[in-house]
């Protein structure tokens, strides 16, 4: 019998002492998915949205525009949680697969991957650049660019428009294979 190679032989041992807190890092993984899939959720229905909309309308009126960079900028800080919560799961699913007896012949780990890796990663790149670099709209406002300022906020408003319907159908439809694994 040919010898284990001393990589497999060591992440073996990675696996079978990390095995014992494969629940412990579920519930990691779980607890930040909430957080992720939902503590914006408030905010952007009821704040941001209305906002946007009530500006979208009367485009010149100046409480309109105050309302609307208020809600933007405090969204810009209330997305933090989502972007803490976003690394903690990237870390903790991999884990997951590590340790667990999963692969890619399960199908629903397969779907699942797919739509983090198309779908939900360049969505969060953006949604990083927008709420904390380039983007952010209150260090635009402080380094008193108002060109930039306000097409930060055209371009984070477009963006909250395509991708609220794509969280809306794949968070739950992630969250359901992953619970169910139906396939
Ligand atoms: C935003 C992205 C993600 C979401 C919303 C998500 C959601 C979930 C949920 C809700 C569960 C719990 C399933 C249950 O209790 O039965 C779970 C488990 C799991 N996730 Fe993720 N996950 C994400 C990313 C990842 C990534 C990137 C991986 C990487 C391989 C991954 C691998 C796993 C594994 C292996 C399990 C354990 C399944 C089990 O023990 O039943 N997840 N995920």
């Amino acid at each position: 019998m040919s010898p284990i190679p001393p990589d497999a032989a060591l992440l073996d041992s990675l696996r079978i002492a990390l095995a014992p807190s494969y629940l412990y890092i579920k519930f990691i993984h779980l607890f930040f998915v909430m957080i992720w899939g939902w503590s914006t959720a408030v905010a952007y229905s009821w704040y941001v949205k209305g906002a946007f909309l009530r500006w979208e309308k009367n485009p010149r009126d100046a409480q309109a525009i105050q309302r609307r960079n208020w809600a933007i900028e405090q969204f810009d800080k209330g997305v933090v949680l989502e972007h803490i919560a976003f690394p903690i799961i990237l870390v903790t699913g991999p884990l997951l697969y590590f340790i667990g007896p999963w692969n890619l012949d399960f199908k629903w780990l397969l779907a699942k991957l797919a739509i983090v890796l198309l779908i939900f990663i360049p969505m969060e790149v953006c949604d990083y650049w927008l709420s904390h670099f380039g983007g952010n709209k209150e260090k635009l406002r402080r380094r008193n660019l108002p060109e930039q300022y306000e097409r930060a906020i055209h371009l984070h408003w477009q963006f909250l428009k395509i991708s609220t319907p794509l969280i809306i159908v794949f968070m739950p439809a992630v969250v359901f294979l992953a619970v169910t694994k139906p396939f």
